[in-house]
């Protein structure tokens, strides 16, 4: 493992554009449940899964229904509002303050890449504290709107720019990426040149495509996975380097290898 570590962290040192993609294993040391690791979301209970498959139709079909649902219960995420950062997140906002990491694209909706500090965050798959209009794109953060008296009044949020019914900025399965995110992370993936794909069962596209784009580049970029299992990406050998373990202990073990050997350099 040691050694692994040397090599990555010697990598990220001579990257000139080094991106991260994470997934939910870098906040279930934070208290977050993943989707479908062996305690994940959908693993103990499948019918949840296949009804999150229905939410954006619902929305579309019934947005007042859908508000109704949302205020009627906590997150599936559990209460994120208390949620803190772990190592996992604090170490990448430090592989960005070292200049190393320039973007870190995350599918994870709960802001603790944010609150640990990472400035340039993109949130793939939207972020649980934003609404946002679904027609001219406009997002707004969830705290200024009083949702369960707006609700509870017989009305919706309502976008302030077009009128539309406000959606959370979640990106529920079946509903497009939103086209500001999509377009920014493709461009950030065609600039890396290193890759850091960490906590991720690599499986949900489009964001599994990312780390396939970057390996289908004219100049490959080098492809490192943290996670606590092999995924396809190490089985089909898009990973160039694959450390197993839990991203709480090996990123931050990371970013100390990178100390040493800036400070001998
Ligand atoms: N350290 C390293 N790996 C971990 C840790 C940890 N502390 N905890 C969990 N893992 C691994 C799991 O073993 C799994 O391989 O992280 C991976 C998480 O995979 P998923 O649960 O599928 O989460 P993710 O890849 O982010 O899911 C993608 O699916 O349901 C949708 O929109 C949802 O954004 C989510 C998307």
């Amino acid at each position: 493992m040691e050694e692994m570590i040397n090599e990555v962290a010697r990598i990220l040192i001579e990257s000139k554009y080094a991106v991260a993609l994470t997934g939910a294993g870098v906040s279930t040391e934070s208290g977050i449940p993943d989707f479908r690791g062996p305690s994940g979301i959908w693993t103990r209970n499948p019918e949840a899964e296949r009804r999150a498959y229905e939410v954006y139709e619902k929305f579309l079909r019934d947005p007042r229904g859908y508000w109704e649902e949302v205020v009627s219960g906590p997150s599936i995420l559990g209460d994120l509002e208390k949620a803190r950062p772990n190592p996992s997140h604090y170490a990448m906002a430090e592989m960005e303050r070292m200049g190393i990491l320039k973007c870190i694209i995350t599918q994870n909706v709960d802001n603790l890449h944010q609150k640990a500090g990472s400035r340039n965050v993109i949130d793939f798959h939207g972020n649980a504290f934003k609404l946002r209009c679904v027609r001219c794109g406009e997002r707004y953060p969830r705290e200024e709107f009083d949702l369960v008296r707006i609700v509870g009044e017989g009305k919706i949020p309502l976008c302030r720019k077009c009128h539309y019914p406000l959606k959370s900025d979640v990106v529920y399965f079946k509903e497009p990426i939103p086209r500001d995110v999509y377009v920014r992370s493709f461009e950030e993936v065609e600039k890396c040149d290193v890759m850091l794909v960490a906590g991720t069962s690599a499986i949900v596209y489009p964001a599994a495509e990312l780390p396939r784009i970057a390996k289908r580049k004219s100049i490959p970029a080098v492809v490192i996975e943290v996670n606590a299992e092999p995924t396809p990406l190490t089985e089909e050998g898009i990973s160039d380097h694959f450390i197993q373990g839990m991203t709480g202990k090996i990123l931050p073990k990371i970013v100390d290898e990178i100390r040493k050997l800036v400070i001998q350099t």
